[in-house]
């Protein structure tokens, strides 16, 4: 038998156990993936962390299920170095297994902050800032699932302008215009849906109601506003084209 020290407290360990094995035994909870007590440890996961004073002196993070225990071995199994270890084990398993309801379930009960599910959505905002600071619709936010934030769709705030799918950066916003009908979706849910109306010049499908009308609310107040045309922006360049010829030709 050794003696070795487990979160300050002594404990007699059978020579040429594990420390993940002693653990166990004493009810000491630590996460662990690929461990199995029929099967010869492999290290592959590396969840089951916990921190020991190194050769060097320092405190430093061990595989607990390869780690044999020795006399006088001290063992922490919570501490800063083992929280930093487990996040880096857990955040690249759940790179390979991002939809493991087990490995979320299991983060979660050693209170671990996984980070952002790759979704295709980098978090820079840009959505929701524009759709809020230009556009003025705030049909965006940011809403936590699981503890995990993610891009949501505020309901009834979509116009349909698809300004948000085009700066996003990784182009996960979709616009699809299909049957006289919009849709705006991110990952699988849908933005907004919304009839498209046609130009008065060419008679294109090329924006929708609401946006029509909000273009229209907020260009009102502008000293400059004009008469409003529903015209698609080929025609409304030719239209602009135009009205420049006709001025230059009175000037000369
Ligand atoms: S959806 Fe696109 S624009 Fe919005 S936060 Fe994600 S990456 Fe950025
Ligand atoms: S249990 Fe997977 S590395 Fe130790």
């Amino acid at each position: 038998m050794v003696q070795i020290v487990v979160n300050g407290r002594r404990i007699e360990a059978e020579d040429g156990s594990s420390v993940l094995e002693v653990l166990r035994h004493q009810k000491i909870k630590v996460p662990t993936l690929c461990y199995h007590p029929a099967l010869k440890p492999s290290g592959s996961c590396k969840l089951c962390s916990v921190e020991v004073v190194g050769k060097s002196g320092r405190p430093t993070a061990m595989l607990s299920c390869i780690l044999k225990v020795r006399d006088g071995l001290e063992v922490q199994t919570e501490s800063e170095v083992v929280a930093a270890a487990r996040t880096r084990a857990f955040r690249n398993l759940l790179r390979m297994a991002p939809q493991s309801r087990h490995l979320l379930d299991l983060a979660a009960q050693f209170g671990i902050d996984t980070g952002p599910p790759p979704d295709g959505c980098v978090r820079c905002r840009l959505c929701i800032r524009v759709c809020k600071e230009i556009i003025g619709a705030a049909a965006l936010r940011m809403e936590t699932r699981d503890g995990r934030p993610f891009v949501a769709a505020v309901e009834g705030h979509c116009i349909g302008c698809g300004t948000c799918a085009n700066i996003c950066p990784t182009r996960v916003i979709q616009v699809s215009d299909r049957d006289g009908i919009r849709t705006i979706s991110i990952r699988d849910e849908t933005i907004g849906i919304h009839a498209l109306e046609r130009c008065d010049a060419c008679g294109t499908l090329f924006a929708t109601r609401k946006f029509l009308q909000h273009a229209l609310e907020h260009s009102r107040p502008h000293p400059e506003f004009k008469e409003h045309h529903r015209h698609c922006p080929t025609c409304a360049k030719l239209m602009a084209h135009r009205v420049q010829q006709g001025l230059s030709q009175k000037q000369h």
